[in-house]
């Protein structure tokens, strides 16, 4: 190639490489919109923050404090294999940079650049007054060679009017939002609320800022999200910057509540440790506000990571490892130890054979009246049947007592909790794996011969997603019967929490929400 051509090569490719990649649908942005085509110029906007748009007339107002529905569109797909990128939402007022984060949304791998796909995200609106806000929405793909993409749109923002304005919904096309619909219609009216004063609590990562989180609080009616404190430590360590490995994280998945003393216990890993190390600190939070009480070494830890930390008695915890036989690699020990408030963890139980097949960990649960930690083990081999395992571990004696086959051709489950009034084991059940738009089913599974029975409908099939992931720990309130649990509504980033009266196994729904991007999600206290 001459150099010309060379040129004329490079030209070529980055005109190919600048198609169309985000446009705000609802309320509809600034400039001309067209989603008509991938890849359309409307949607290809650099420069923070509004993509060089100037401001215009707000079109909508939303009511302060209340919901509302942005839509936006993904108009060309770029993620970044490894290191996947993210959609972000957030709100300030004309002429002010301070950006307030209203959701996150992350890329999905669709392998084709070529996409587009419509999101809906159902926002907190602040509760403040502003007669011109402006509302961001931004697609940072993470790509080597793609900068942000920027959109707006201008808004106003008013208290007066809160009681008359109802969340606006986006227009949809015609087989969209159907089960976002389906699922405002579920949303209990306030007397038939059981939820009034009942706050969850949970991590949320700050994507500008990977090396804190905030802890926030989650109103169990309205969903509404509210910062609590700020954690000097981050999710995960892949959150982090290009190039800047942020090892100081918290353990995702790993939370015990210990109602009696007001803490909430998780597991954070060192900066100064290797990424391969495990989270060797325990962390101890107060549940309700978040302040750390004390954050030191686990003493004794044998470099194991902790699958597991359950509650056990006041300042007493169970924890559960999986361990491999140096021996006979690919089968492995399971461990139950104990660890109390000072740090100080001591191993308990050891399986005396080796398992190479039931190794997928999902939940472990304590039943203090029969001093029994029962663990669910889902088989390595079965990723869609979803076959499992519950291993029973005696903790009075300190002996391992037995496992049974969990029945699973009916319901799947990746957690059980304890109901203590009956002893139950109950699970929150989707069906089966292959079910795309599943109802769900609260089901009570006994550990001793892995039979499972449906106790009641949660919610009918068409409005969730297929998702395993729901769970809250310290979810049922033993004294008043209730068993709270997230579900995600299909085709949009939207969530509500579901709450199931034990008594009478009826459900009731809060207003839709986004929680989804709340980690290790705990009833407070
Ligand atoms: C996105 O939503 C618009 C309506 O706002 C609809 O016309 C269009 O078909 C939708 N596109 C996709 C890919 O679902
Ligand atoms: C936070 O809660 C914990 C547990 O209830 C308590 O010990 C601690 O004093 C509280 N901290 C503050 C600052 O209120
Ligand atoms: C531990 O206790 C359980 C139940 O009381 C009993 O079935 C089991 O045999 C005991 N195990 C040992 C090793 O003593
Ligand atoms: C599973 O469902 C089928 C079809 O409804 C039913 O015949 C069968 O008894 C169920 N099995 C169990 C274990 O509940």
């Amino acid at each position: 190639m001459s150099s010309s051509e060379v040129t004329a090569a490079l030209l070529l490719s980055v005109i190919t490489g600048s198609l169309g990649h985000i446009c705000i649908v609802f309320p509809h942005q600034r400039g001309p919109l067209d989603i008509s085509t991938s890849g359309n110029p409307s949607c290809f906007r650099h420069g923070a923050p509004c993509g060089g748009q100037n401001a215009e007339d707000p079109k909508v107002t939303l009511a302060a404090g209340g919901t509302a529905f942005i839509k936006w569109q993904q108009n060309y797909n770029h993620y970044s294999v490894g290191y996947s990128g993210y959609m972000d939402v957030a709100i300030a007022p004309l002429s002010s940079s301070d950006f307030k984060l209203l959701a996150v949304v992350s890329d999905k791998y669709v392998y084709a650049q070529d996409h587009q796909r419509n999101y809906t995200v159902v926002v907190s609106v602040p509760d403040m007054e502003c007669d011109h806000c402006v509302i961001r929405v931004r697609y940072n793909a993470h790509k080597p060679g793609e900068n942000t993409f920027y959109q707006c749109t201008d808004v106003r923002v008013t208290k007066t009017q809160m009681t008359q304005l109802l969340p606006q919904l986006p227009p949809y096309g015609k087989n969209e939002h159907i089960c976002l619909h389906k699922a405002l219609q579920l949303i209990s009216p306030p007397h038939r609320r059981t939820t009034d004063g009942v706050t969850f609590y949970g991590i949320m990562y700050s994507r500008n800022q990977p090396d804190v989180a905030n802890y926030v609080a989650v109103d169990a009616a309205t969903g509404a999200i509210a910062d609590i404190t700020t954690l000097k430590y981050g999710v995960g360590f892949s959150r982090g910057r290009l190039g800047d490995v942020n090892a100081n994280y918290i353990a995702d998945g790993v939370a015990a509540v210990d109602p009696p003393r007001g803490i909430t216990v998780m597991m954070n890993h060192l900066l100064s440790s290797s990424l391969d190390a495990p989270a060797s600190t325990m962390l101890e939070l107060g549940t309700n506000n978040g302040t750390v009480v004390r954050h030191g070494n686990v003493l004794g830890f044998d470099q194991r990571p902790f699958s597991a930390v359950v509650y056990q008695s006041f300042g007493q915890y169970l924890t559960f490892s999986i361990e491999e036989e140096t021996t006979k690699p690919g089968n492995y020990y399971f461990v139950v130890g104990g660890l109390d408030w000072s740090g100080n963890w001591q191993e308990a139980v050891r399986m005396l054979d080796t398992e190479n097949t039931y190794v997928n960990f999902q939940w472990a649960e304590y039943d203090p009246g029969r001093m029994m930690l029962f663990v669910l083990m889902g088989n390595e081999n079965d990723a869609d049947g979803l076959s499992a395992r519950i291993y029973t571990f005696d903790v009075s004696n300190k002996s391992f007592m037995s496992h049974a086959e969990v029945d699973v051709s009916n319901y799947t489950f990746m957690s059980m909790q304890l109901y203590s009034k009956t002893g139950q084991l109950l699970a929150v059940s989707p069906g089966l794996f292959k079910d795309t738009y599943p109802g769900y089913s609260l089901v009570s599974v006994d550990p001793f011969t892995g039979a499972v029975v449906k106790l009641a409908e949660i919610a009918q099939a068409g409005i969730f997603e297929n998702y395993y992931g729901g769970t809250i720990f310290n979810g049922v309130d033993q004294e008043k019967g209730f068993l709270y649990y997230m579900l995600r509504v299909a085709d949009a980033e939207a969530d509500v929490i579901a709450t199931i009266t034990l008594s009478d196994m009826t459900t009731t729904f809060s207003k839709i929400t986004n929680i989804r991007h709340v980690h290790n999600l705990a009833r407070g206290i």
